[in-house]
């Protein structure tokens, strides 16, 4: 079996039209590996789930490795071509070097909760155009449309990035030997048939009607109006929900619940929503936060949250008719119930 190829290689022959997207996907794969030994070694190097007694500019609790991570990101895109950074772990926007042409935003560990656990964890990041002679948040505070690139990095039982530089989707995974990543799966394209669903149902008695309902319809299995039997699946880590996805098809929901604080739900629209949402249509997949396309949403500002749900498009399309037709209520009308006569 020949080699499967390098993701230099890869970005050299296939990679972005402009090379400063190709060297920020290089910059955070490299950077990556870094991470991915430090988990490998879980408490072995130190206890990196513990509180560090502050929280980050959304009010969660900062971990150890929230803050290896951001510092380990951040100082790794100094080689790269970015002028901005935004980061969950940090209240405003950094500045790198002020002329360079890019912008990103990072999730620097998505689902810490899942640190001590010994459960896949990830980094998520988003790659925009600089807009220099402006303040800093103005480069970010754009439609997710205008990203030039995005992906993710999974640090799971293998390690691997998932990327889109606006050509398809690729997989790439960490050979740790030689420390490459080479191409696992090339132009991912998403499973629509694949009946699964990711969604926290300890909250079920937050949520709106609208989702309560899609769920319901789920559990109903093949003799609901769905027509089909549902698996769940929930990892609270949502990169590791998301590759799921990717590579078997299903749907993921964070909706916007009556929690207090939880009305916008509870991801972050431009280093969480906005990446997952390029590397989902890119593969075919659609994300909406119920009603608008996620991509189309612009931001107001850098840590603004958002209703997330994201994976195959005839069942987000669903989710979202579900929110925005008013009569959405059919799906428990007796005439379409399981023992209906018209089922939809
Ligand atoms: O903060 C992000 C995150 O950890 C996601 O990775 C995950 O999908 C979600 O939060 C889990 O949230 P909860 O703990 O409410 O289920």
């Amino acid at each position: 079996m020949p080699e499967p190829m390098t993701l230099q290689a890869f970005l050299e022959t296939s990679g972005a039209d402009d090379p400063a997207v190709d060297q920020v996907v290089a910059v955070m794969a490299g950077a990556s590996r870094e991470i991915a030994a430090t988990i490998q070694l879980g408490t072995l190097a130190g206890r990196m789930g513990d509180a560090r007694g502050n929280q980050n500019a959304d009010g969660d609790e900062q971990k150890a490795l929230d803050v290896i991570a951001h510092d380990t990101f951040t100082e790794a895109l100094r080689r790269a071509p970015v002028a901005l950074v935004a980061s969950e772990e940090s209240d405003s926007t950094v500045t790198l070097d002020a002329d360079a042409p890019l912008a990103v935003a990072l999730d620097p560990l998505d689902g810490s909760s899942n640190i001590d656990t010994n459960v896949s964890i990830g980094t998520i990041f988003s790659i925009l155009p600089a807009r220099p002679g402006t303040d800093g948040e103005a480069s970010f505070l754009v439609p997710g449309r205008e990203q030039l690139g995005a992906g993710f990095i999974i640090y799971g039982p293998q390690v691997s990035l998932v990327m889109t530089v606006r050509k398809g989707t690729h997989i790439f995974t960490l050979d740790p030997a030689r420390g490459e990543f080479r191409l696992a799966q090339q132009d991912v394209r998403i499973h629509p048939a694949r009946t699964e669903y990711a969604i926290n149902a300890s909250n079920y008695r937050h949520w709106d009607e609208c989702v309560r309902t899609y769920i319901d319809d789920c559990l109903a299995g093949e003799d609901g109006p769905l027509g089909a039997n549902f698996n769940m699946r929930w990892i609270a880590s949502m990169v590791a929900d998301a590759y799921r996805i990717l590579v078997r098809g299903g749907i993921f929901l964070y909706p916007g619940d009556q929690r207090r604080g939880y009305q916008q739900g509870r991801l972050r629209l431009l280093y969480e929503a906005n990446p997952m949402a390029l590397v989902f249509e890119e593969a075919a997949g659609a994300a909406t936060d119920t009603v608008n396309r996620i991509l189309d949403i612009k931001p107001r500002n850098l840590h603004q949250r958002t209703p997330l749900v994201f994976g195959s498009a005839d069942k987000v399309e669903r989710v979202a008719r579900y929110h925005t037709d008013p009569s959405h209520d059919f799906t428990r009308s007796p005439l379409f119930s399981h023992r209906g006569l018209l089922r939809v």
